[in-house]
């Protein structure tokens, strides 16, 4: 309550004050007011107008008591009005001087600093989750492409037989169809095409070919599925990075230089990379690039002087297949053989994460453990 609703400017008969223990009432009202705002009296200004507000010579709370509530006041009041004005003044003077000490003294700043609410206390936390680490692992890739002019794409997990094998010269009765042969999906009678889980993220060249004009650069991270048995290297699921460059001037160089600086950023600046023949389908020639084994720096032997575990003593690594697109292959897309070359890449996430973070078995990355996500926060 303000002390301006205290009625302080009117004789007490207009309060309807006519009795001493009302008048008792209201004093102890204006103490419990006076107690209240002298709580809050912290520093030397506003000392200044508390004191002012109470004791000020022609409008302080005090002088307006004994102006229009104790001079007015019929005899009967007056004594009770008198002896509770001087019980409160003798109150407010000497508290009004203890503040006064109390700031001096700097006791004040000290309950202040007691008081104050700790902003830097910790919070009601909540936990927050983190990216899986293929995902990390796909980001990685991702920036390290597309800082090279790679756009991403992404494409179907389910697939015809068409994008999945024959436009990438895998006719019916190839023999690398054994190596993937997949899930396919239980159709209707009479559906149109067989439907499967891509074996792999080669079909987006296709897909992107078709819709896309030369020059192409695209990287196709995602999920692909086989018939393989689980165990510490396979999965029924895993993931892979298909990449695709062509244009008109593309040479084995460029493709060359682009795997390596990618595998340069991926694992550091120290590997080194190397590529041997092999054989695709969909690429000619075709090649299988290795990278100097990290774990043992290429040389072999493991630290501890026993050949190394991981390269098996080779100092190499393999990492994924790649190769210049096969000829072939751009026949499915309308895209004039003559005129464009290009290079195309396919690369198995999972392995590279488990290489780069030294995991060795690629089933923890399916089982989402907590105890293990939490490793890469
Ligand atoms: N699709 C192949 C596989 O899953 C990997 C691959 C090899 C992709 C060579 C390519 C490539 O684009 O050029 O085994």
């Amino acid at each position: 309550m303000p002390t301006s609703e205290l009625g302080l400017d009117k004789p007490l008969a207009a309060l309807g004050i006519s009795e001493a223990a009302q008048v008792t009432a209201r004093f102890a009202e204006i103490r419990a007011l006076f107690d209240s705002q002298s709580a809050t009296v912290h520093d030397d200004s506003q000392w200044k107008t508390f004191r002012d507000t109470w004791l000020g010579r022609k409008s302080g709370v005090l002088a307006q008591i004994t102006d229009n509530w104790l001079k007015p006041a019929t005899p009967g009041l007056k004594r009770a009005v008198g002896a509770s004005l001087n019980e409160l003044r003798a109150h407010v003077e000497s508290q009004i001087e203890a503040r006064r000490l109390a700031i001096e003294s700097g006791a004040e700043e000290s309950a202040l600093a007691r008081e104050r609410v700790d902003l830097s206390l910790p919070g009601v936390t909540r936990p927050i989750g983190s990216h899986h680490l293929i995902r990390q692992v796909f980001q990685q890739i991702e920036d390290i492409f597309v800082s090279i002019g790679f756009s991403v794409v992404e494409g179907p997990e389910i697939e015809t037989p068409y994008y999945n094998f024959e436009a990438l010269n895998i006719p019916e009765f190839h023999p690398v169809r054994d190596d993937m042969d997949t899930f396919y999906i239980d159709l209707p009678k009479g559906a149109p095409t067989p439907l499967l889980l891509r074996t792999h993220t080669s079909p987006m060249q296709i897909r992107t070919m078709e819709k896309q004009k030369p020059p192409v650069r695209v990287i196709v991270p995602g999920k692909v599925y086989r018939r393989d048995n689980p165990d510490a290297t396979h999965s029924f699921a895993f993931h892979q990075v298909e990449g695709l460059a062509v244009d008109t001037d593309i040479t084995f160089c460029d493709f060359t230089g682009t795997i390596e600086y990618f595998v340069k950023q991926f694992f550091g600046p120290g590997v080194n990379t190397r590529f041997r023949p092999s054989y695709f389908p969909f690429t000619e020639p075709s090649v299988e690039f290795d990278v100097s084994c990290i774990f043992c720096g290429g040389s072999g032997t493991a630290a501890s002087g026993v050949t190394c575990a991981k390269c098996k003593g080779a100092g190499w690594i393999e990492l994924f297949g790649a190769g210049m697109v096969d000829p072939a292959v751009y026949g499915f897309v309308n895209y004039d053989a003559k005129k464009v070359n290009g290079f195309a890449f396919g690369m198995g996430m999972d392995r590279l994460a488990m290489l780069k973070y030294g995991i060795d078995d690629i089933q923890v990355f399916f089982q989402n453990d907590v105890r293990f996500l939490r490793q890469f926060p």
